[in-house]
Parts: structure tokens; sequence; C-alpha cells
């Protein structure tokens, strides 16, 4: 059953925990003279990226076990203020940690400003790279039998049928993956797409037509409703 998505996000778990235990050792200890800064005084975004994000989201911005950063369609899909959002608070239920400090985070709110610059300074496309795309949220929810159907044309050539994995690409319906994960991150990827790991964004996917902002929302219901148990929040 276990697939190479669902592997690493267990294996981010797994980073989190150590990364979290890493912080509780530092404050009390003698400084360090090597150490120049104080990791709140840190503002280059390179450095704030590489020792916070890349664990997960990969060193330059893709091929983490998460979404990528450097993936221009994303970046035209989400606004700022969301984004921002999403890194001082975390999504609840997953491996996406809060960054707040207010949040129980380790950055400041002028670090997280700094971070979300950097993201689009570093990785955002041309201006219409997410040109016609779905929007990034939707409240409607997706109807499950069209899910089924858009699953069978535009998915089931790479993730093989009822999303049970295939020849190209893993499962989308393991249990352990889809507790790991929120229906918005599942909608993100089925529009941004993971184009350094061979899954096409909402415009190339299998069928040869770009899906519509229904079909998004139908295909993400789909492969939600075979999550064991449903998610409390941030679905
Ligand atoms: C051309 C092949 C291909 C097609 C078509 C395709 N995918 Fe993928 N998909 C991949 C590959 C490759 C990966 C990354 C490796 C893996 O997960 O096995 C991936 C990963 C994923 C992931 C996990 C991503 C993550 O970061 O957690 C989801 C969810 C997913 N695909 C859903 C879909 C859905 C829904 C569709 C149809 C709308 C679809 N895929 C169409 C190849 C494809
Ligand atoms: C321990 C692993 C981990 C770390 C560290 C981490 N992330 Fe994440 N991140 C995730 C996971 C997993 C998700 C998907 C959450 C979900 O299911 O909604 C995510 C989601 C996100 C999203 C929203 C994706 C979407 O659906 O739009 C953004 C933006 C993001 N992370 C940015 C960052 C930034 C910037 C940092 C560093 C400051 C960071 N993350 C650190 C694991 C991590």
């Amino acid at each position: 059953m276990s697939t190479r998505s669902s592997r690493s996000l267990v294996a981010i778990v797994a980073l989190a925990a150590i990364l979290l235990a890493g912080c509780d050792s530092l404050p009390g200890r003698p400084s360090q003279t090597e150490i120049p800064l104080r990791p709140s005084e840190v503002t280059d975004f390179a450095t704030l990226y590489r020792e916070n994000c890349a664990g997960c989201h990969g060193v330059d911005g893709r091929f983490g076990a998460a979404v990528a950063m450097n993936n221009a369609v994303y970046l035209a899909i989400i606004d700022h203020a969301t984004m921002r959002r999403v890194i001082a608070g975390g999504v609840s239920g997953t491996a996406m940690p809060a960054f707040a400090q207010s949040a129980g985070g380790s950055l400041t709110d002028r670090q997280i400003d700094l971070v979300v610059a950097g993201i689009y300074k570093s990785w955002a496309g041309a201006e219409d790279s997410g040109a016609g795309a779905p929007p990034y949220s939707s409240t409607v929810s997706g109807n499950l039998e069209n899910g089924a159907q858009v699953y069978a044309a535009s998915c089931q050539s790479c993730h093989g049928p009822d999303g049970q994995g295939g020849s190209m690409a893993g499962s989308v319906v393991d249990p352990s993956y889809l507790s790991l994960v929120s229906n918005q991150y599942l909608r993100t990827i089925v529009i941004a797409g993971r184009p350094e790991l061979g899954h096409p964004d909402w415009k190339h996917d299998a069928s040869g037509q770009p899906l519509t902002p229904a079909q998004v929302s139908d295909v993400v219901a789909w492969i939600a409703s075979k999550r064991p148990t449903p998610l409390a929040a941030n679905d």
C-alpha cells in the first residue's frame, strides 16, 4: 500500500519532530563565537528558507516531499496574504508547522514577510503563468460521480485504476497519505502540479483538455472521499 508520496510525508513528520526537539536544546547554551546572528536576527532569505523550509519543500524550492514553492503556476494562483497566513499559522492536522512566534513558532513577523517576499522574488514566473487557471481555493463541494470520471480521464493513466497506483505514479488514495494532507493541498497539487516530478498542472492533464474549475473541485472531492477519517478542519 505504501507509496512514494505517503512515505515521504511520513518522513517529514519525523523530521518535524527532530527539528522541534533540536530547537528546544538551543536556549540556555553558551553562545558560540562562530554563530554571528541570533536566529531571530537572520534576514537573509536564502538562510531563512534553507533552515526552515528546505527540509520539506526542497532545496531550491523543489523536489521536496511537500509541494514545490519554486513553481510559477503555484505562485501565480496563491496570493501573498494567503501564503503569509499559511506560513504564520501552519495547517493543523498536517505536517506544515506554524512559524509565527505568536503561534508557538520560531520566526518573527518580519522574518515571515521576508520569506514570503523571497519566495515570490526568487521563483515567480511571467505574469501570465496562471492565466486561465482555476481559482486557488473554492467553497463549492465537488460532485463525487463527476470526480470519478475526471479521475478516469485525467489521472488514471498515471495513478492507476481507482487511484491505487500505476506504472507512472503512486497511489493517491493511500490512507496514510490522505490523513496527512488537507483538501486544499490536493487542490493545489491538481492545479499547480508537481512539474519537477512529472505530475502535470491543470492545463496539461492526461485528457488533453485543461481542467475546468468544476472538474478540479470534483476530482478533489473524489480523492478526499477516500480519506478514512475526515479532517476536522482546514478542508
Ligand atoms: C503524467 C502522469 C500523471 C498524471 C496524468 C497525473 N499525475 Fe499525479 N503525480 C504524478 C507523479 C509522477 C507524481 C509524483 C510521484 C508520485 O507521487 O508517485 C504525482 C503526484 C501526485 C500527488 C501527490 C503529490 C504530493 O506532493 O503530495 C497527487 C495528490 C496527485 N498526483 C494527484 C493527481 C490527480 C488528481 C491527477 C488527475 C487530475 C493526476 N495526479 C494526474 C504523475 C501524474
Ligand atoms: C515538516 C515539514 C514542513 C516544513 C518544515 C515546512 N512545510 Fe510547508 N507544508 C508542509 C506540508 C506537509 C504542507 C501541506 C499542508 C496541507 O496539507 O495543507 C505544507 C504546506 C505549505 C504551503 C501551502 C501549500 C498550499 O496548498 O497552498 C505553503 C505556502 C508552505 N507550506 C510554505 C512553507 C514555508 C515557506 C516553510 C518554511 C518557512 C515551510 N512551508 C516549512 C510541510 C512543511
